[in-house]
């Protein structure tokens, strides 16, 4: 078996009745299949002994829809309830368009250790409309005052955007008076600023990304969650709950440890942290984070070629789950992670599951990245980067490994922690200190990087190099 299996992240349904604009339903509309995974082939599919004997958690949310739209979402969740031994059910919704008494019935289904997550960006109903469009506040609201009597936990989440960037604290108040357990501020990257220049308005403005100046805040953490009563009865049963699935996890990650030890990555997949994602038709992923992978004229994709060989092999509605989880093509994809030298070709991958990226305060301590040595970082980087390190000055060639400016920058912060740096930019002939591109001139340090290595790229020009000097060092 190439993946854990005690953890599962299923898209039920890919139907919504929202329209956010930045979701991949919206964005790419007319490429995906609006559909959703019948009751019939859920119980099939998921009462097969692999999954009910390991399988502890499922998550219901999914890439490009919403769950609570399948048209049998109670029927649903009563059948994962039902199992045994017993799992536990996470739910992940914009929470529009249901009336009270459906909730209710929700709401009895779910046990301690069951948690639903209501993803609500505004401070009212108008707000709300600037990213949720079409949304149903009054609904939203009625929903999770009605989920907040039930044994489940509720969390209330919220994504940083330019329109609520004020409000925080607002809705943050709000959430607790609806009856929300937790309430989470979650760090999106869809924004202009990262690699993403086609959200710029006419006027160069990405009208959702938050102002610079707020984003030191939101730019520490990618999810900070806050718990109104961490001794709620609720959350002590769920913690008892969850024990059994914090050994699993405990177990794959230290396996993971082991086998990824000489390696730049750190693949979340093989220690269960968001999944074993199943899509609407039945494709199974590592996780969900690869199974919409970038377009093709972007990235060269491993991926898209791979499932374009292999689909049918990899669909559980087709095939039994022990063969899907245990043939050996799965080798070609795990082989991209296990080189100390090479990064993985699958871009997702390169992304999101590179050790020193990890911003999980958990997953940090298990790497224990603050015990490593400087040098020994150091060394580390010096197989991913052209790097020149002498006296006060460390250069790097900004090259097609770092194709991500935001990946270049946590590197930095990695490697040189402590120091304080100025950025040294050659070409424009520009120098922005660590300050202020810590304050405020991130996003237009990564903006600059990244158009100058793009256009390096397309015309072969001239090298694009970004130098971070010691305070004092000699230019
Ligand atoms: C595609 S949604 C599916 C679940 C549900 N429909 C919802 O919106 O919560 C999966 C996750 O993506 C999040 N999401 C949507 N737009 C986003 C954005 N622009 N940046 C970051 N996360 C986003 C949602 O809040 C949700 O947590
Ligand atoms: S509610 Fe979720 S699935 Fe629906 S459009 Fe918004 S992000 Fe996408
Ligand atoms: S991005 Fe790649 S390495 Fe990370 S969890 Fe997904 S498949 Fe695994």
């Amino acid at each position: 078996m190439y993946f854990p299996n005690y953890h599962w992240h299923l898209e039920i349904s890919s139907k919504c009745t929202l329209k956010c604009p930045r979701c991949p339903r919206t964005e790419q509309k007319g490429s995906y299949v609006v559909s959703e995974i019948s009751l019939e082939q859920l119980i099939e599919t998921f009462s097969q002994d692999l999954f009910l004997n390991e399988a502890q958690k499922i998550t219901l949310c999914g890439g490009q829809g919403d769950p609570i739209y399948h048209s049998q979402f109670l029927e649903v969740v009563r059948f994962f309830k039902s199992l045994r031994p017993r799992k536990i059910v996470t739910i992940v919704t914009n929470g529009s368009h249901k009336k009270r008494d459906w909730w209710q019935e929700l709401a009895a289904i779910l046990d301690y250790g069951d948690d639903i997550t209501f993803s609500v960006d505004g401070y009212d109903a108008s707000s709300n409309q600037r990213y949720r469009v079409n949304s149903d506040w009054s609904s939203t609201i009625e929903a999770i005052k009605t989920m907040s009597t039930s044994r489940a936990q509720v969390i209330w989440n919220t994504i940083f955007f330019k329109f609520n960037q004020e409000h925080i604290q607002e809705i943050k108040n709000l959430a607790l008076r609806t009856g929300a357990d937790a309430f989470r501020l979650t760090r999106s990257h869809l924004f202009a600023s990262f690699d993403k220049p086609y959200y710029l308005n006419e006027q160069g403005i990405d009208p959702l990304e938050p102002d610079s100046q707020y984003l030191p805040e939101a730019l520490r953490v990618a999810k900070k969650m806050e718990w109104f009563n961490p001794q709620s009865e609720k959350n002590l049963k769920a913690s008892e709950r969850y024990r059994e699935f914090h050994i699993s996890r405990k177990k794959a990650v230290e396996q993971t440890l082991e086998r990824y030890e000489d390696s730049l990555m750190f693949p979340n997949c093989q220690f269960g942290y968001r999944g074993n994602y199943v899509d609407v038709e039945g494709q199974f992923y590592p996780c969900s984070w690869v199974s919409h992978p970038a377009p093709e004229e972007e990235t060269p994709s491993f991926l898209k070629a791979f499932y374009r060989a292999h689909r049918v092999k990899f669909n559980v509605l087709k095939n039994p789950l022990h063969q899907v989880l245990s043939d050996p093509l799965w080798e070609e994809v795990l082989k991209q992670w296990d080189s100390p030298h090479h990064l993985p070709e699958i871009r997702e991958c390169h992304r999101k599951c590179q050790k020193q990226f990890f911003d999980s305060e958990e997953i940090r301590h298990y790497l224990s990245l603050g015990n490593k040595s400087q040098e020994s970082r150091i060394d580390r980087l010096r197989n991913i980067a052209d790097l020149e390190v002498s006296e006060g000055k460390v250069s790097l060639r900004y090259c097609g490994k770092f194709k991500n400016t935001q990946s270049l920058w946590e590197w930095k912060n990695w490697a040189f922690p402590e120091d304080k740096l100025t950025i040294y930019l050659p070409f424009r002939k520009r120098e922005l200190t660590y300050a202020d591109v810590e304050q405020n001139m991130y996003l237009t340090f990564l903006w600059s990087t990244h158009q100058l290595a793009r256009e390096a790229q397309l015309t072969g020009k001239f090298k694009v190099e970004v130098r971070f000097e010691k305070e004092g060092a000699e230019k």
